[in-house]
């Protein structure tokens, strides 16, 4: 079978390990295939706290309620949705294309632009207000023209920012697996204190999930793995 296959069928969320070295190397290689992956307006809007030592492994764990996969993990990931990026990546984003050749200035130009509208379109202003207003005007208007709707409140920014935070998750275990290292993607975790305990700012930053890593227990029976039918899922049209 394909290797990217392989890794995607054989990758189950493990409950127990065994400590298990991950070299620099290897966490690098897992944390770029997070963040290669696909993203809303390429906005790539996490963080990504690497949690190492025993201490901080210790107090982590405890704030995911003691489950056993945080409390036996050689290393744990906070994926963090990150709202408050947006206006840095888009100016990170413009000065890359301005130090590269290939972008022409009209293609830069027309970026600023794309990306100025962005930052308009997802603006919620102060109390909300902007947002309140962007939706009713966005809700008359979609009564007669076909358009998508911008995020209208935090919340709304943060469901958007949770999905694309979410294919980095998947792409990271994904990568995990095929490395030879094992993850259990947790959301059994106290949000509130753990983003105290890391110091998040509650108007821009929510813990999406907790990954913990490491070497599938010796001991560890695995049940077998349950899906529904296909059928279930799927509707051809
Ligand atoms: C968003 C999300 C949250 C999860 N939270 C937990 C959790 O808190 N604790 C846990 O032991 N497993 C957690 N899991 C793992 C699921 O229980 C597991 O993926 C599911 O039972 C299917 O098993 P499999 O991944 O081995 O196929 C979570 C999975 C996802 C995707």
């Amino acid at each position: 079978m394909n290797e990217v296959l392989e890794a995607i069928f054989r990758r189950r969320a493990v409950k127990v390990f065994d400590p298990v070295e991950i070299s620099e190397g290897i966490r690098e290689q897992m944390l770029n295939a997070a963040r290669h992956a696909p993203s809303s307006f390429n906005s790539q809007p996490y963080r990504f706290y690497w949690i190492e030592t025993a201490e901080e492994r210790t107090a982590v764990a405890r704030l995911c309620m003691g489950q056993m996969p945080a409390k036996t993990a050689s290393a744990l990931l906070v994926v963090v949705a990150d709202i408050g990026s947006l206006a840095a990546t888009s100016q990170g984003q413009l000065e890359w294309m301005r130090s590269r050749s290939e972008f022409s200035e009209a293609k830069i130009r027309d970026y600023e632009r794309t990306a100025k509208i962005g930052r308009i379109l997802f603006m919620n202003g102060p109390f909300g207000i902007f947002g309140a207003i962007k939706g009713g005007l966005f809700w008359l208007l979609n009564l007669w023209k076909m358009m998508g709707m911008p995020p209208t409140s935090r919340r709304d920014l943060f469901k958007w920012a949770t999905k694309s935070t979410s294919l980095a998750c998947e792409n990271l275990m994904i990568a995990a697996e095929a490395l030879g290292i094992n993850t259990c993607p947790m959301e059994g975790f106290d949000g509130r204190r753990l983003s105290k305990y890391l110091g998040l700012s509650a108007r821009y930053h929510e813990v999406v999930m907790v990954i913990a890593m490491g070497k599938k227990s010796q001991t560890y029976v695995e049940p077998p793995q349950w899906r529904r039918p296909l059928d279930a899922t799927l509707r051809i049209l």
